[in-house]
């Protein structure tokens, strides 16, 4: 890649697909209704409450770059975000969670039943819409997507309060949990635009490094943001016993009478110890480290995009696999 690649800004990217995320956010709305109050409810307290759009922006993009001309990636992007939400309200149950995009969470508020039923509506919500696509090779993915990313909760899930996770451990849960769906949005995005089959493998590609370098940035932010500015407190990893890359390397690279006591912290996910091991994290360079693996990964998703025709979207996917890792939220 030479210092001329074209890569646009975040806003630029999302000024590019503005006219479509418009409709997709009308079709968010309208599927989301139901004559059952609660859903309405927890819907649009989460749904309102934004978020970042992004999965839904790489479908988007991926579809405008190879030169699609329809309409349902409208759809699939709406699918793609319903899926991202239910993910969402899963995992803040599972997590104990109390803030998310700023506002409480719908557990925090609701409870864990509502939060774990609603998630489940979006769900199935979203195998509405995409069967209405009639497509199977999209139904395909999306089962497969949906059910691995299931698989990695799970993982992720056995891992608790374990401090000997490695590296290689903590990508098989990332992979899953995080970047599959990422690698979905793009793939799909290829495959509405009827590109051929090494160009969707290229675009999923694409979408799955980013994926992994989307979620060791959030790990790293869950250490160092401004809980604010995230929307989510810092120091729900540590409080639920995940050992995230951050961790994985401070334990690593500690010495041997520190790494007993980082090692008991994780195995007791103590987060009265929270600025113990945020210290611990920084003298041995894992935040850098992290941030270095996110970077590693999001250049081998810009990587994946060479060859491909040289479009503004394009360069809007560039610029998102960047903004992925240097991202404050
Ligand atoms: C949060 O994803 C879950 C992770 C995979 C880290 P986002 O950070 O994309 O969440 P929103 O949609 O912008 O709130
Ligand atoms: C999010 O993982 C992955 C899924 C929602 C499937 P995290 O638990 O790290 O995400 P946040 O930090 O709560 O957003
Ligand atoms: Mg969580
Ligand atoms: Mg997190």
């Amino acid at each position: 890649m030479t210092a001329t690649t074209p890569v646009l800004s975040l806003p630029d990217a999302q000024r590019l697909c503005a006219a479509d995320m418009a409709a997709v956010n009308t079709l968010i709305r309208q599927q989301l209704a139901s004559d059952v109050v609660l859903i309405n409810q927890i819907g649009e307290h989460i749904i309102g409450a934004g978020g970042k759009r992004l999965r839904p922006m790489l479908v988007l993009l991926a579809a405008k770059a190879l030169g699609y001309q329809g309409h349902e990636h409208v759809n699939l992007a709406a699918i793609i975000e319903f899926i991202h939400t239910a993910t969402l309200l899963h995992d803040d149950v599972v997590d104990e969670s109390d803030l998310r995009r700023g506002r409480k969470t719908a557990n925090a508020l609701w409870g864990n039943a509502a939060s774990v039923l609603v998630g489940d509506f979006l769900y199935s919500r979203s195998f509405q819409m995409m069967v209405s696509l009639q497509r199977m090779a999209v139904m395909q993915v999306l089962a497969d997507t949906t059910n691995a990313i299931a698989e990695g909760e799970v993982l992720q899930l056995l891992h608790v309060n374990n401090p000997d996770v490695d590296e290689a451990a903590y990508q098989r849960v990332i992979e899953r949990k995080t970047a599959i769906l990422f690698a979905a949005a793009t793939r799909l995005g290829a495959l509405l635009a009827g590109a051929d089959n090494a160009t969707q493998e290229a675009m999923g590609h694409y979408g799955m490094h980013l994926g992994l370098a989307f979620q060791i940035a959030d790990d790293v932010l869950d250490y160092t943001a401004d809980a604010q500015a995230l929307g989510k407190n810092l120091g729900d990893d540590l409080a639920e016993g995940k050992a995230t890359l951050p961790v994985i390397h401070a334990i690593a690279h500690a010495d041997a009478g520190s790494r007993a006591r980082l090692r008991a912290i994780i195995e007791q996910g103590d987060v009265d110890a929270l600025p113990e091991l945020l210290l611990a994290i920084e003298q041995s360079g894992s935040i850098a480290y992290s941030l270095g693996r996110a970077s590693d990964y999001a250049r081998a998703a810009e990587q994946a995009l060479s060859g491909l025709p040289e479009t503004e979207a394009l360069a809007a996917l560039r610029g998102l696999a960047r903004y992925a890792v240097k991202r404050e939220h």
